[in-house]
């Protein structure tokens, strides 16, 4: 299939080429490299040995999106591109509005103007908010808590709403849990600018020796050890997903959520333990308060895709610690 890539030059779009272009996708990158290096892109190819379009735009930019839309002919897109700081939606939103709103409707237009009728979209567990219970399967209500999910939210209706206007327009919704890890050769991997705000990240390069010590934010939940627990899932069975889902536009009309994660929630203190056996360091902490806007605990229930995409996490905990380990290990400075 023509597959075109927003985002491609990110963390999971990185490991989606990897796992697209061993299935034979032909593929086009489109990137603006806001939060990412195209060195990301020339370690895909040499990890795979393929080849694929490559393009420095941002998807905001209709005219030069169209005329990649024109020459390449898209049969499905894959959209990654777009800000996902939490913190800084709280700071800044209307860039967030700006940013994935507007460029989610830019991207549909093109969409429109060059026939493309299928999207697979990087959604989020965050949209689903307080759990009202758990695990959170797609039925559970939304209620985004920060401008950074309610982004998510509006592009999901948005979607919904562009697939009503004709029979033969569809759309993948996946609802990430918390991907983390790298690909097993420590070649692609997450490469946060400035200091760290997920907890992977972190007590990587705790391990490494960049950062002192690592901050647990709270260790007074109502939870098993106090801290926070969350479903962590490996970002190469992520990328695995996406190509599952492609899989499945035969099968489907309109809109199908999918939540993709492993099923069961890790405490921050169980992936700390995770992670010192992994990397055989010392991983130092110190309690700090909460978060604000942390929620203490959630997982998926990844039944859906399980059964209908054919789909399942297979790596444990202790294999994305073994291979955020490596990458890190590999890239002490990431991609610099
Ligand atoms: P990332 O920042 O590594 O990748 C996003 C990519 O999009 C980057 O390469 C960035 O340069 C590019 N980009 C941003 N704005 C752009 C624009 N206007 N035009 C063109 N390119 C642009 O993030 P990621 O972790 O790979 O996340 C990919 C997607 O998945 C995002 O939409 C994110 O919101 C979503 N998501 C991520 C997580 C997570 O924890 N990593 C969880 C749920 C959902
Ligand atoms: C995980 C746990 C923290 C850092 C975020 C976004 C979410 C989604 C995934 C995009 C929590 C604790 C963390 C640290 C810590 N992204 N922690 N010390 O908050 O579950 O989800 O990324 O869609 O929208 O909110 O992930 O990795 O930041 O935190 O103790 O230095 O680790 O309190 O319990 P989170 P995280």
């Amino acid at each position: 299939m023509r597959i075109l890539v927003t985002g491609g030059a990110g963390y999971i779009g990185t490991h989606t080429l990897v796992s697209l272009l061993s299935k034979e996708h032909e593929i086009c990158v489109m990137d603006n490299y806001a939060n990412s290096s195209p060195i990301a892109l020339d370690r895909v190819r040499r990890l795979t040995n393929h080849d694929f379009e490559q393009h420095e735009l941002d998807i905001g930019d209709g005219p030069k999106l169209s005329a990649v839309f024109a020459e390449f002919q898209p049969e499905a897109i894959i959209h990654f591109a777009g800000l996902k700081a939490v913190g800084a939606s709280e700071r800044d939103p209307l860039l967030y509005y700006h940013e994935n709103v507007s460029g989610a409707i830019s991207l549909l237009r093109a969409m429109d103007a060059s026939n493309c009728r299928q999207i697979v979209f990087s959604s989020s567990a965050t949209v689903y908010g307080e759990p009202l219970y758990l695990p959170y399967d797609e039925k559970h209500p939304l209620s985004p808590i920060n401008p950074y999910g309610r982004t998510k939210f509006f592009i999901e209706e948005i979607i919904r709403d562009w697939t009503k206007t004709s029979d033969d327009k569809k759309a993948i919704l996946l609802r990430y849990f918390n991907p983390v890890g790298a690909h097993s050769s420590g070649e692609i991997g997450e490469d946060p600018e400035g200091i760290p705000n997920n907890l992977l990240p972190f007590i990587a390069q705790v391990a490494v020796g960049r950062r002192e010590h690592l901050n647990i934010f709270g260790d007074d939940y109502d939870t098993r050890d106090g801290t926070g627990i969350r479903d962590y899932i490996h970002v190469s069975d992520l990328a695995d997903g996406h190509a599952a889902a492609l899989n499945y536009f035969t099968r489907m009309s309109g809109v199908e959520i999918f939540n993709l994660g492993k099923g069961n929630g890790i405490s921050v203190l169980e992936m700390v333990e995770a992670f010192k056996q992994a990397s055989s360091r010392d991983i130092p902490y110190q309690i700090a308060p909460r978060r604000d806007g942390d929620l203490p605990a959630y997982w998926a229930d990844p039944k859906k895709a399980n059964e209908l995409l054919g789909w399942t996490a297979k790596y444990t905990i202790d294999d994305i610690c073994r291979d955020s380990w490596h990458w890190q290990s590999k890239n002490p400075e990431g991609y610099k």
